[in-house]
């Protein structure tokens, strides 16, 4: 039986390519598509070494119509699409506020046109726990309200979801699940494939390995004086290889809905909170390398605390995450030693 093929916008990006892996594992066939804009085209040779697969992918950007509905009509019939192209830099989109809402809206807006002309009715969307902003009370379940988002980015996410439900509700046939990630940390086990960053990293892990690496000089820890238990800020970070799990079951489940079920959306997350000391602590710990690190003020516009109540996820979806965090870092490390090119 032929696989089942799957549309994967963003293939080239950290989670994406991830998932493609996953995706090829269980016996589907992505159809990678990517502008290379925030993304190293390396990541696909990865992909490529640990599934031993020559790739189906297209160069382009979702947002160009004419381009998508190409790719939809000479790979017909797609039965799903992952929607990860996006961009995701917080304080890029402080900067260039305009640049993240037509990039992130219109991506979306032109995927949606074009499942609908063709006929694709399965949607995984990558959503964001900034979607719920500094949480009343944790773990965050997915009843929490959304606060007002702390950056333009965030602000796509909230759009991009409130988009969805009004298309979920507005057409019987398309179904749509939006994933929630809280932190995705580590690499692939194989160290074949992992995250790179194509500038200097704004997330903590690649920050945290660079700087082992001796490509940056020193970690600063933004904020030791917040109402925690070490005074640093508290995350969920979960495996890669964790989440990109989670959206094969995401689409094995809309596969076999004969109908819109309405709107769903998960949290992915472990339900582990982790503060950022202890992380740096256990990295040293695993890799046994050192770290130069200081504490330094605040970061504008940093959440103090959130972690997952992943249930949901469990009881519907059947996932839960595997690997643990130092699992992840140790991963992560890995990944870093053979990129030391930077
Ligand atoms: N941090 C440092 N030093 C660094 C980098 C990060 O101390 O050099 C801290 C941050 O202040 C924060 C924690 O590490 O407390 C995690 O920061 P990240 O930038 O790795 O991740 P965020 O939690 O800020 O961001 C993540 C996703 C975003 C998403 C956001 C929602 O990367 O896409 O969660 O809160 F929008």
């Amino acid at each position: 039986m032929a696989s089942k093929k799957i549309l994967v916008t963003g293939g080239a990006g950290y989670i994406g390519a991830h998932t493609v892996v996953e995706l090829y594992a269980s016996g589907y066939l992505p159809v990678i598509i990517d502008n290379f804009s925030k993304s190293d085209r390396t990541l696909l040779q990865g992909i490529e070494k640990i599934t031993g697969k020559s790739l189906v992918f297209y160069e382009g950007d979702c947002a160009n119509k004419q381009f998508l509905k190409g790719v939809f009509q000479k790979e017909a019939k797609l039965e799903g699409v992952m929607h990860f192209a996006a961009y995701k830099s917080v304080g890029e989109s402080v900067e260039h506020p305009v640049m993240y809402y037509r990039n992130n809206l219109d991506s979306l807006l032109t995927l949606l046109e074009v499942m609908k002309e063709q006929h694709v009715n399965n949607l995984i969307f990558s959503s964001s726990c900034t979607v719920y902003g500094e949480p009343d009370s944790i773990p965050v379940d997915e009843q929490a309200p959304f606060k007002k988002a702390e950056s333009p980015y965030g602000a796509t996410k909230q759009m991009c979801e409130q988009i969805l439900e009004d298309a979920v509700k507005a057409d019987q046939n398309l179904k749509v699940i939006s994933l929630r990630y809280f932190n995705p940390i580590g690499a692939h086990p194989s160290a074949m494939l992992g995250e790179l960053p194509i500038d200097k990293p704004n997330n903590l892990v690649p920050y945290i390995t660079q700087t082992a690496a001796g490509v940056r000089k020193k970690l600063v820890i933004f904020g030791g004086d917040y109402a925690t238990p070490d005074g640093t800020c508290i995350r969920d970070f979960i495996h890669i290889a964790d989440l990109a799990a989670a959206h094969v079951k995401a689409i094995d489940k809309l596969l076999v809905e004969d109908k819109n079920k309405g709107y769903q959306y998960y949290n992915l997350g472990t339900g582990q909170g982790v503060s950022v000391l202890q992380l740096v602590k256990e990295f040293i710990e695993v890799t046994g390398v050192t770290l130069n690190y200081e504490i330094g003020p605040r970061r504008a516009g940093d959440v103090v605390k959130t972690y997952a109540n992943p249930a949901k996820a469990h009881a519907q979806l059947g996932w839960s995450s595997q690997y643990t965090t130092k699992d992840a870092l140790r991963d992560a490390w890995a990944w870093e030693k053979k990129n030391l090119n930077h």
